[in-house]
């Protein structure tokens, strides 16, 4: 698993999807630019987000928001009391880590070492392996599963309570070491707020304190009547946004899955009170289904339901995904009550409700909330698609299968030689594309080591013109995942890719 999250930092860059920031300063930790290709996947998944949530549904719509907000906006939602996250320093290396982090790593080395034991066990009894019956009997594997569950529990209460003295207890008490140095030398654990502040304003004196916004859902919660008045929507609707979040994430080589400037897909759903809890179901549901479409395998996704709930939930689930480290949140879906709106009441003065003519009633709408990192998803997507393919003949080829609709080229057209006038068709072949189709050219080295290079870069089409091109008006289109060639021709070109890669 290690090995595979090395080649996909690595095969990221060779192939222009992200390169560390300003990497010829020697980088940024935390921080990522999207290349050439990057940039294009990640708009294509945005893209498939917006057209499923914002224009398949009739009443959600999308907005906007700036990325500074009045400095209240925090007050109010709470971000500024509650953000943190519990922070230790180790003494020795000078590193700063996150507490929670430490003791989560210590818990899912418990949980790989009960792993290990079932698979030696199924190797050992083969087709007579019971794993159900193994890991309710085997003392080794409870003793773990037990110790996992003791450390998990005890941190979630110290942290609720903020009992900050307790959570460095246990790491005493666990004798976890600094994953670099192996010392043992910690301080005390703190709180540390994740947002990153600024000033608006020219001169000092009287310049205000900002912040970037930490998540996209407070531009939504303020502009709920501002949406609902004019584009006279009624209950229940949803607002989507796409945009930038910042936090000030105390992080280790984790790539994109945890990044300081990322990017968020939100939708707010404003439901009448006590409706919550179905649309929340409904929600759950309906972004799974989302997820699936993509067909990257059903066994990668799975929930977990939150028993422990934000200030302002009384329902919380994360999808989580087979990352390259591990199970981890890709998205969440959370019913926030009338948290948000009744704090922005009361913190503006103004009103924030829904008028309902059925019920000939004002209230202040509950919310349920849908919220996936755009980043994250790039690298479950891309993380899942990267494969390293043993052929017939024996060879390795590196593929990298982009669900069609996503890849950033949709078709490479290759002139089989550079001469007698195949790559003057080939360029009109990309005319007559481009503008439906983000389409490539490449006339460089052997057909075949051409298709391997698109076959890496996620290209799912390659069309081959050759000397028949120039009597049959066809040409080969090759398929990235099965390798198989068809002659069709040039005409129908447009309505093979339209078919393959439409939404
Ligand atoms: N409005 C709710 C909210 O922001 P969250 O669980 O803090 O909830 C939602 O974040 C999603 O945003 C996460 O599921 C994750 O996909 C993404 N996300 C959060 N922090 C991130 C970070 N530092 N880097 C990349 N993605 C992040």
């Amino acid at each position: 698993q290690e090995d595979h999250f090395k080649k996909v930092i690595s095969h990221a860059k060779e192939y222009g999807y992200i390169f560390g920031s300003s990497e010829i300063y020697d980088g940024l930790s935390a921080v990522y630019d999207y290349g050439q290709n990057g940039a294009e996947l990640k708009k294509n998944i945005r893209d498939y987000w917006w057209k499923s949530m914002v224009q398949m549904h009739e009443n959600i719509v999308g907005i906007d928001a700036s990325i500074f907000m009045h400095p209240t906006t925090w007050k109010a939602s709470g971000h500024v009391d509650a953000f943190n996250d519990p922070l230790i320093d180790n003494k020795d290396s000078k590193k700063r880590y996150r507490a929670d982090v430490l003791i989560e790593d210590y818990a899912e080395k418990l949980n790989q070492k009960a792993l290990k034991e079932i698979a030696k066990a199924k190797k050992r009894f083969g087709d007579k392996f019971d794993e159900q019956e193994f890991v309710t009997t085997n003392p080794r594997v409870l003793r773990y599963r037990k110790e996992q569950e003791t450390v998990l529990q005890r941190m979630a209460r110290s942290l609720e309570a903020e009992d900050l003295a307790d959570v460095k207890a246990l790491i005493e008490e666990l004798g976890i070491a600094d994953p670099d140095t192996g010392s043992k030398n910690w301080t005390d654990v703190r709180q540390f707020n994740l947002m990153f502040g600024t000033k608006l304003g020219a001169s000092a004196e009287t310049a205000t304190d900002l912040y970037l916004r930490p998540e996209t859902a407070q531009g939504i919660f303020v502009n709920f009547l501002n949406v609902q008045k004019t584009g006279r929507m009624k209950i229940p609707f949803g607002i989507a946004q796409t945009g930038k979040a910042f936090r000030n994430e105390i992080v280790a080589r984790q790539f994109i899955f945890r990044m300081r400037e990322f990017e968020q897909m939100e939708m707010q759903f404003f439901v009448r009170p006590g409706d919550e809890l179905k649309w929340y179901e409904h929600w759950k549901e309906t972004r799974l289904k989302w997820h699936l479409s993509l067909g990257l395998g059903e066994e990668n996704y799975r929930f977990h339901d939150h028993e422990k709930l934000a200030h302002y939930a009384n329902a919380a689930a994360d999808i989580e995904f087979d990352f390259p480290f591990g199970f981890k949140e890709l998205e969440g879906i959370h019913s926030r009550t009338d948290f948000d709106l009744k704090a922005h009441e009361e913190f503006s003065g103004k009103k924030l409700q829904f008028f309902d003519p059925e019920l000939n009633e004002n209230y202040v709408p509950y919310v349920v909330e849908t919220s996936i990192g755009l980043d994250r998803m790039f690298l479950a997507v891309f993380s899942k698609s990267l494969e390293e393919e043993e052929l017939e003949n024996g060879s390795t080829r590196t593929v990298l299968k982009l669900p069609a609709i996503l890849a950033p080229v949709k078709a490479a057209i290759l002139p089989l030689v550079k001469k007698d006038g195949l790559p003057e068709v080939a360029q009109k072949i990309i005319d007559d594309l481009k503008f439906d189709f983000n389409v490539a050219y490449d006339e460089k080295d052997a057909v075949g080591r051409r298709y391997r290079r698109q076959d890496a870069a996620g290209t799912p089409f390659c069309i081959t013109v050759d000397h028949d091109t120039l009597e049959d008006e066809s040409v080969t289109i090759r398929d990235r995942d099965t390798m198989e060639q068809k002659r069709v021709k040039i005409s129908e070109l447009a309505t093979i890719l339209h078919e393959k890669i439409d939404f």
